[in-house]
């Protein structure tokens, strides 16, 4: 069956953030915005340019005490992120590690990042980019979508959820894992609570969820998490869409003919075949493309030695089935899966895959191009022998991914040469956001950007 779109059904299937006051925003007025390109973009887009409804009610709230109110708590969910008062070091923010100037993905070359009550505990996956989770579904077994040929019953498998292994759907639960996680902020609702008590924008947190939600620690965390999850939502930051690519597809720029080339390369099913994972073109409904299909998949990537949980060779992070989630456990077909990160601002980034391992676009290109034709330049050599996808036992070696560019084996040529390389690293170059078409030439003002609507994350970000 197909559900209408804008269905709740739908836009629950389809979001992985419906939690927040956003979404009962959105549900309440906005459905009318769903229709035009961009689903959950365009549905927060609504917005900003709001829809009428047929009495202007919802619960009780006119629809502009409902904008109201998530504009509030976007503005404090924001002054949350950057806090490192919640955290029980009084050193770490959500901000510490999603670093704004890095497209909220890590702002060194560190493989994971430190955190905990000393800040000296390691973590062991790589921070991922906050962007573009708007359009993350909630997790599914089975991943049914109309853009397959426009056939809903190919089923796609594991897919959606958010963190590598999409063990959480929404902004605000995912926010409760870092808040107590010991190696990360290592805090408690209690402290969060008394935080958010002495923070400066106490009363306004008041305001917005209720003169005693601080008498209550569990209330006072729970706001909290919905502030955050609500903030993360915010469309200028989080998902402009003002990449080159995105300019190019709109037709106001042309790529140069090394971008043109690698786009040729990353869509090519014999070549890189990137595209068929990370998706490149504008959905059916003429949404951008994500750059991912949110599916889980094993691709293995070598055992990153460096961590200190691998110093326990019985260690292995399975991704879907464990050790983080734990829904799926015992299920071996999950076994080193991780959700297919997207590519939007990926080279703002430097460190790479779910264990950070690499640090360079080159490398991880080149791991694509010779996992299987030259697979000793990736994996340990034991006595002669390579040691082939070291970091999956070899009971689950069936869930690798074996579609090109890993489709090949010692001897054969690597589906890319180093200039193919370059020029798909050009290309993922041009998903930057933040290009400006008519760059301004000296002493001419600049057109006013979509991200001009919100506060800058600068001023906040002085960490
Ligand atoms: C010590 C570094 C660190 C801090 C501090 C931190 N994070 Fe993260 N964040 C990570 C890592 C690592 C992951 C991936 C976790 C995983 O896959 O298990 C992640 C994942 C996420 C994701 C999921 C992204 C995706 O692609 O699905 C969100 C959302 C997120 N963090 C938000 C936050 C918020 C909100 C805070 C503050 C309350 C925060 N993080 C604090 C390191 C950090
Ligand atoms: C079969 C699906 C699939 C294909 C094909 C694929 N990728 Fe990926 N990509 C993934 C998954 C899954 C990950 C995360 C793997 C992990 O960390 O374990 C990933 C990770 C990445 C990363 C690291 C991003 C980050 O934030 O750490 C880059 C860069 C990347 N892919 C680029 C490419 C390019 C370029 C191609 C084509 C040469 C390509 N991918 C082909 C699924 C795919």
């Amino acid at each position: 069956m197909k559900l209408p779109r804008c269905s709740p059904a739908w836009l629950s299937r389809r979001l992985a953030w419906p939690a927040g006051a956003l979404a009962a925003a959105l549900l309440c007025f906005g459905l009318a915005a769903c229709d035009a390109p961009g689903s959950a973009m365009s549905a927060a887009d609504g917005l900003s340019v709001p829809t009428s409804s047929k009495d202007g009610q919802a619960g009780g709230q006119t629809r502009a005490q409902v904008y109201e109110a998530v504009r509030q708590k976007t503005a404090l969910g924001k002054q949350l992120f950057f806090d490192p008062s919640l955290s029980g070091s009084g050193k770490q923010a959500c901000a510490t590690c999603h670093s704004p100037a890095h497209a909220f993905g890590p702002p060194n070359a560190l493989d994971v990042q430190l955190g905990g009550a000393d800040m000296r505990q390691p973590g062991f996956r790589a921070v991922p980019t906050l962007k573009y989770l708007q359009s993350v579904p909630a997790f599914t077994e089975h991943f049914h979508d109309s853009d397959d040929e426009g056939d809903e019953s190919i089923d796609n498998g594991p897919t959606g959820g958010l963190t590598w292994d999409g063990r959480v759907d929404t902004g605000a639960e995912q926010a409760r894992i870092p808040l107590l996680s010991p190696f990360e902020m290592h805090s408690s609702p209690a402290h969060v609570a008394s935080a958010v008590r002495a923070a400066p924008y106490a009363d306004a947190f008041r305001a917005a969820f209720g003169a005693h939600v601080l008498d209550d620690d569990r209330a006072a965390f729970d706001a909290v998490l919905e502030a955050i999850g609500i903030f993360e939502q915010t469309p200028g930051t989080f998902y402009p869409y003002t990449s080159k690519y995105d300019a190019y597809l709109a037709g106001r720029t042309t790529l140069t003919p090394a971008e043109q080339r690698g786009l040729q390369l990353f869509d090519d099913e014999r070549k890189g075949n990137c595209a068929s994972c990370h998706l490149s073109k504008p959905a059916r409904d003429g949404s951008p493309p994500q750059f991912s299909d949110f599916g889980l998949i094993a691709v293995g990537v070598p055992r990153n030695r460096a961590l200190k949980v691998n110093q326990d060779p019985r260690f292995f992070d399975l991704g879907a089935c464990g050790p983080e989630r734990t829904d799926l456990k015992g299920r071996d077909e999950y076994c080193g899966l991780f959700r297919t990160p997207t590519l939007r601002n990926v080279a703002l980034r430097k460190t790479f895959f779910h264990n950070g391992i690499y640090h360079s676009l080159e490398e991880v290109m080149r791991f694509y191009a010779e996992r299987d034709t030259n697979p000793e330049k990736f994996y340990p050599v034991v006595k002669g022998k390579v040691r082939k996808f070291d970091d999956l036992p070899e009971r689950y070696w069936a869930n690798l991914n074996t579609d090109p560019p890993f489709d090949r084996k010692p001897g054969d040529k690597p589906a890319l040469n180093e200039t193919e390389i370059k020029d798909i690293i050009a290309f993922l170059n041009t998903l930057t956001d933040g290009y400006e078409p008519d760059a301004p030439v000296a002493g001419h003002e600049a057109a006013p950007r979509s991200s001009d609507r919100e506060p800058a994350l600068t001023s906040a970000g002085s960490l």
